[in-house]
């Protein structure tokens, strides 16, 4: 009954994406247990690039089924518009996507709730992407949320809308063409719901079904540890629980199905948004890290923060996640440092996630540079030695097997040691 997790050990955009449509290829299904269209994922195959946001990347594969858990949130006009763009690109998900009925829905006034309300945080702002997300999960928890079943009862349905819209507009200060915009949007989102209540699925009896026949699936996590709003760099967080554990609450199924936790991890550090970064560059090396690695939001396009890495918060996610092998994404993005360096401690030997993870202060290891262009590589053997150190370093700090080494975007650019 394999169940194999994949999650990101840092602040998102580790290379999730590219690793679970490389792992795909042993899939039956791929699971999606987090987030909804904040996450972008970047996927390159068959000569093409595919940005997925809340679709399972497994989907890119023709043969493999794509599940999206009761956990995430969806916003019904935007995953029609991935769906289509997938089709535009040859790729067909009738008959393979199976989204949890139980799965929250993003209203379109949410997204002028979030607006005010970072507006509002002035100079606190959490920087998000926008989507709506946290309104999502707010209500969620609030228990007035719309879920995708209610769709097959139009009258609960239009009440929880209706509600919904009300809300936006008593608490906005909106003007009238404003209002009538929100209305429009309204119209859509239930037009999209109806269309994509065709995908509902119990998630939790399929995968069942699927592990009975002993067929390998993937929990495909979204964004990174340091994101989780219980683990991560609180508040600064997103508000779908990102860690490991989640993928049973969101999937529906037993940890005792789950045989590997693969973390990934990307060579350096990246962060979108605004919050603590203690290993951050921001200089020339921080910009030549962001312009050899195309470090830019699939989502929104911001340039992404970048810096070392920071092997302290590595070791970290990985205990809280459990994992059983570390993926190293993104190391060909290093070639050409004359030397790098690794975060193995803070002074005073602090440490914390919470609103004083801005006090500290890193230490750093310094390691040689390597001078080869090493994408594509495939053979661990074939890596300058500097390289196969920089890895080495890395393991020593994370405290769990790297296993593999990604060395481009591509499918099949990865090293299995
Ligand atoms: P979130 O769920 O949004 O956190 O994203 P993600 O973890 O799927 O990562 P995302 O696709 O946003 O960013 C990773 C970027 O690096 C993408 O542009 C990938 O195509 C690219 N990429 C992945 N692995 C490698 C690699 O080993 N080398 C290089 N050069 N690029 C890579
Ligand atoms: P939200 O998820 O839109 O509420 O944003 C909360 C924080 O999480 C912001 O700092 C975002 O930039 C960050 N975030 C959300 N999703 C991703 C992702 O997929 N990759 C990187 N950062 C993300
Ligand atoms: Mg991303």
């Amino acid at each position: 009954m394999p169940v194999s997790i994949v999650v990101g050990l840092q602040w998102g955009d580790e290379g999730k994406g590219k690793m679970v449509d490389h792992l795909a290829a042993k899939a039956v299904a791929v699971a999606r247990f987090s987030g909804g269209a904040n996450a972008g994922h970047s996927v390159e195959a068959e000569g093409k690039r595919f940005a997925l946001h809340l679709l399972p990347c497994g989907l890119v594969r023709r043969d493999v089924i794509g599940m999206i858990g009761s956990a995430c949130v969806m916003d019904p006009v935007t995953i029609l518009e991935e769906i289509k763009s997938l089709e535009r690109n040859g790729i067909s998900v009738e008959g393979r996507l199976k989204i949890s009925s139980k799965i929250n829905l993003t209203h379109p006034g949410y997204r002028w709730i979030e607006k005010q309300s970072e507006a509002d945080l002035a100079n606190g702002k959490i920087g998000t992407t926008g989507r709506g997300i946290g309104p999502t999960y707010e209500r969620k928890f609030r228990r007035n949320a719309i879920r995708l079943e209610d769709v097959f009862n139009m009258d609960t349905f239009k009440t929880l809308v209706d509600f919904h819209t009300d809300e936006a507009v008593n608490s906005l200060n909106l003007d009238s063409a404003e209002v009538e915009m929100l209305h429009s949007d309204v119209e859509k989102f239930i037009e999209a719901t109806r269309e994509v209540a065709h995908y509902s699925d119990d998630v939790s009896l399929s995968i069942a079904r699927f592990l009975a026949e002993d067929g390998l699936v993937i929990a495909e996590g979204a964004q990174g540890s340091l994101l989780d709003p219980d683990h991560g760099s609180y508040p600064y967080v997103t508000c779908g629980q990102c860690i490991s554990g989640a993928a049973c609450t969101s999937l529906g199924f037993g940890p005792a199905s789950v045989t590997d936790v693969i973390g990934i991890l990307k060579a350096y550090t990246t962060r979108v948004g605004a919050g603590p970064f203690p290993t951050e560059l921001d200089n020339e090396i921080g910009e030549k890290i962001r312009q050899a690695g195309h470090e830019f939001g699939t989502t929104t396009g911001r340039p992404r923060r970048c810096g070392w890495f920071d092997g302290v918060l590595a070791g970290y996610t990985a205990r809280i996640n459990g994992c059983s092998s570390v993926t190293l994404t993104l190391l060909d993005v290093l070639s050409g440092f004359d030397e790098l360096k690794i975060c193995t401690g803070y002074q005073g030997g602090k440490f914390t996630t919470g609103r004083s993870m801005d006090e500290l202060v890193p230490v750093y290891e310094t390691l040689s540079g390597w001078t080869e262009d090493i994408r594509g590589e495939t053979e661990w053997e074939n890596l300058p030695e500097a390289a196969r150190e920089y890895v080495l370093a890395v393991e020593k700090m994370v405290g769990v097997p790297v296993t593999s080494v990604s060395t481009g975007p591509g499918r099949d650019d990865v090293i299995w040691r």
